[in-house]
């Protein structure tokens, strides 16, 4: 069993801790929370939280990148190595590559960056060429947000919220319907990266 320091927390999310691997610095581990169940009726029939509790965001994301796996016949670019689950101290967590910044340091989110350095120009350059990689490789990023895409070494890496959340995603069989949501995704994503700016 690995034996993680809470203290040495880096982040967290809604669903997740995370923590350096305690025997690989090109590793984190990601905790998952425990899962608040809705009270919401419609809730008891999502069919991928009965299935799957609190593992259902690690199986969306996991589908995803095997998907995209299958698809392209090799690792997707603009997301973590996934390396797959182990048992803790604080419960089952994933294993993912550790996405460093040009400094070594874990890499800052797209929300913390513009926190220090404004929107700059790199930034800019660097959410569209993420958005032609992603378009490209047809990567269903439901969740993109300025905490959840970091800045790393090698560009920007989609760290959490891929895949679709809907029963029945048109978005993986229909490439003209999603390269328009993919669109409107990016569109929302510099919307929120410039408010940040402005706040
Ligand atoms: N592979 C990674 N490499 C570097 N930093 C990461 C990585 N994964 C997560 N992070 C950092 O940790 C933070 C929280 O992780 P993550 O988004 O996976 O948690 P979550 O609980 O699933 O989030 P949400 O609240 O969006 O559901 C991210 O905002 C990011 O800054
Ligand atoms: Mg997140």
């Amino acid at each position: 069993m690995l034996i993680i320091d809470e203290q040495n927390i880096l982040a967290q999310g809604h669903f997740r801790k995370v923590y350096p691997h305690p025997l690989d610095d090109d590793l984190l581990v990601k905790v998952l929370k425990p899962v608040k169940h809705s009270k919401r009726f419609l809730s008891r029939f999502n069919l991928s939280r009965a299935r799957y509790g609190r593992m259902t965001t690690a199986f969306r994301e996991y589908e995803e990148y095997i998907s995209a796996v299958a698809r392209l016949d090799r690792l997707p670019t603009p997301l973590p190595l996934f390396h797959g689950f182990v048992e803790t101290n604080l419960g089952v967590a994933m294993v993912v590559e550790k996405i460093k910044g040009a400094d070594g340091e874990v890499a800052l989110n797209i929300h913390d960056y513009i926190e220090r350095h404004g929107f700059t120009e790199d930034l800019g350059a660097m959410i569209d060429a993420l958005e032609e990689t992603v378009k490209e490789e047809h990567i269903i990023c439901s969740d993109l947000k300025c905490e959840n895409v970091v800045i790393s070494s090698r560009g920007l890496v989609v760290v959490d919220g891929t895949s679709d959340k809907v029963f029945f995603s048109i978005n993986r069989y229909s490439r003209t319907l999603f390269l328009r949501w993919c669109t409107g995704k990016f569109d929302k994503l510099r919307a929120a990266a410039r408010s940040y700016e402005a706040a």
